[in-house]
């Protein structure tokens, strides 16, 4: 029998966790043939909702899922994993600070970064959902270090990136199989470039770039940006809730395509630790377009991309703001005596 994949699941008994846990419990993330441990995690008050997840889990009978654990204590739950879906975080209440957020925040994830080191194998790759993602997974990395490499972390922008492609294929009337190659740059917040400068649909049989598709500049440099920068706000006006299932959708697409690797030709938006790329300050947690191979399971930064100064001006803004999340970040660290 092919070993299990042990696959960690915190703030599980919550909305997003609810649509996540079920598709990677059925292989969409690891395949049919794969089986899979799933851990959920979530804070006490909690566990009795957790318990009752765990109890349709069962219920779903599925072929894949070969164990499911229920815990609200975080050593136990990080122990011997191979993927972290780290998607529980501290919401932003009424009236609360930025950076009383970043602060609650650093808490949690300095505090799973650590038990990543001290449980989790060292070859554990990392997703962050929960929010500020980019920052999150900087201080997540910082703590794991360095019995786990900075590359194994990543913050999630594919809803972002898949939100991006939605928009130009319902643009050039084509579907959403016929686009890709958009990129997120950036931070998972408004200031994000979504940037189809290098993206490609297949159009009447034909390759072509998204501009000459969509045939409609002023949409790609105006509206388009900003409807992929305000999307989940606007989920939330009609919802009342902030984006879920879309949400779940795209952190199963993340690590599928970490673990399986992307097509040839193919690039997909991952935040991951820069090297510098695209002048970038060197361990940002950045949404860069990225490909991953196969074989090594790795990913690497697309290099060569041209950038002209709109789309400079735009990466530069990003850039700005997560060097100071991730100042405060520190600073918080460091007023913690963290
Ligand atoms: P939610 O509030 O429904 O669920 C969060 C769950 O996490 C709760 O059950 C809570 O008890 C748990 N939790 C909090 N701290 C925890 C900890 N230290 N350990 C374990 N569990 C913990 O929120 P929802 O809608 O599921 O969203 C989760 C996060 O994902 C939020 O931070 C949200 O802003 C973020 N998000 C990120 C997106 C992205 O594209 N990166 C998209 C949508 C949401």
């Amino acid at each position: 029998m092919v070993a299990p994949i042990r696959a960690l699941v915190t703030g599980a008994a919550g909305q997003i966790g609810y649509s996540l846990v079920i598709e990677i419990a059925k292989g969409d993330v690891f395949g049919p043939e794969q089986p899979v441990e799933l851990v959920m995690l979530d804070l006490p008050f909690c566990a009795q909702s957790l318990d009752g997840v765990k109890m349709e889990l069962q219920d779903c009978a599925l072929p894949t899922l070969v164990g499911v654990e229920a815990l609200t204590d975080e050593a136990a739950a990080f122990k011997n994993i191979d993927y972290a879906f780290l998607v529980g975080a501290m919401p932003r209440r009424e009236g609360m600070e930025r950076k009383d957020l970043l602060a609650a925040n650093v808490k949690i994830f300095k505090s799973q970064g650590k038990s990543l080191a001290e449980h989790a194998k060292p070859t554990t790759k990392v997703i962050v959902v929960g929010n500020p993602a980019n920052t999150n997974a900087f201080i997540c990395a910082k703590y794991a270090a360095p019995k786990i490499p900075a590359e194994n972390f990543s913050a999630m922008t594919r809803l972002d990136h898949n939100r991006a492609l939605a928009q130009v294929a319902a643009k050039a009337g084509v579907t959403i199989g016929a686009v890709k190659n958009v990129i997120i740059w950036g931070n998972h917040s408004s200031t994000q470039f979504p940037d189809v400068r290098h993206a490609k649909v297949t159009k009447d049989g034909k390759e072509v770039d998204a501009y000459t598709a969509v045939n409609d500049n002023a949409f790609l440099q105006g509206e388009f940006i900003s409807i992929v920068q305000k999307r989940g706000a606007a989920i939330i006006e009609r919802r009342k809730f902030s984006s879920a299932m879309s949400a779940a959708k795209a952190a199963c697409d993340h690590i599928r395509d970490w673990h399986v690797g992307t097509q040839p030709g193919q690039f997909i938006s991952m935040a991951v630790p820069s090297d510098g790329s695209y002048g970038v300050p060197q361990g940002l947690i950045f949404s860069f377009p990225v490909q991953i191979c196969p074989d090594t399971k790795k990913w690497k930064i697309v290099q060569g991309l041209e950038l002209d100064e709109f789309a400079k001006g735009k990466i530069d803004v990003t850039t700005k703001e997560l060097i100071e999340e991730r100042d405060e970040a520190l600073k918080a660290c460091e007023e913690a005596n963290m």
